[in-house]
């Protein structure tokens, strides 16, 4: 946690140096630089050499609304804002829900979906904010499930992985007590488990959203209106539906 906020602050002070491109030359360009992580099913995942999963192809959506090609970069979850304000790329989607720590080192869009962080243990296991108390829980690194469960009173040994796939293999590996990831997620873990584990209960909600180096305010306005148009013409829907049989949109 100290070292993750280290990071941002240093990434604060970095971001006031470099130049983002703005709109008009991404637009000139016409090509989009997108990153997202490529591990964190089923919102954006690598397949082989292809990247898929629903923040892929909104982000693909939102790029051809705007008239652009998009080139794509994956970064581990941990460098994808240090990237952002390195101007490695434009913009980051990759699950960031928005907390004031982040804010502070990017801006970010209108949220692209709404979620939470749930717990998933196996039968016996703990599915309570209570029942964690002194277990040992896995979760991904830099992520908003580390700051909130590292809340929960007396919370036992919480253990960081460097992907989220990596920490749900050490729940069903038996090496720890329970996993805590986004809702949606660990839907699809009990599904793919068939019953060998459960989902608990959320321990937070949380709004997630597109970042852009912070000040770059023709490039936002542009995503958020996009996304606000794919909101509007059923291309969000229809993705939706897709990926989780229902609308993830914030409302
Ligand atoms: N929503 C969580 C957060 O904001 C997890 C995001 C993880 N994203 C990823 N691509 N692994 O920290």
């Amino acid at each position: 946690m100290k070292r993750a906020l280290l990071t941002l602050t240093a990434l604060a002070l970095l971001a006031a140096n470099a130049e983002a491109r703005t709109w008009a030359e991404i637009k000139k360009s016409g090509t989009v630089k997108i990153a997202t992580e490529g591990a964190f099913p089923p919102f954006n995942v690598l397949k082989g050499k292809q990247l898929t999963g629903f923040e892929v192809e909104l982000a693909e959506a939102l790029a051809k609304q705007l008239g652009l090609k998009v080139q794509w970069t994956t970064q581990p979850f941990d460098n994808l804002l240090i990237g952002l304000n390195q101007d490695r790329y434009d913009f980051v989607i990759a699950s960031h829900g928005i907390n004031p720590e982040r804010a502070k080192a990017v801006d970010f869009s209108t949220p692209h979906y709404c979620t939470g962080g749930a717990i998933v243990a196996k039968p016996g296991g703990p599915m309570t904010a209570a029942a964690l108390k002194g277990k040992s829980v896995a979760v991904q690194v830099g992520t908003t499930y580390l700051e909130n469960v590292r809340k929960v009173p007396g919370v036992g040994d919480v253990k960081t992985y460097p992907t989220d796939t990596a920490a749900q293999a050490a729940l069903m590996a038996g090496r720890v007590d329970a996993w805590v990831g986004d809702k949606f997620t660990g839907i699809d873990l009990v599904k793919a488990q068939g019953g060998k584990v459960k989902q608990g209960d959320l321990l937070f909600n949380e709004r997630v959203a597109m970042a852009v180096k912070k000040g770059n305010s023709g490039l936002l306005k542009e995503l958020n209106a996009a996304l606000a148009k794919a909101q509007g013409n059923g291309t969000y829907a229809k993705l939706s539906q897709k990926y989780f049989g229902q609308d993830v949109r914030c409302r």
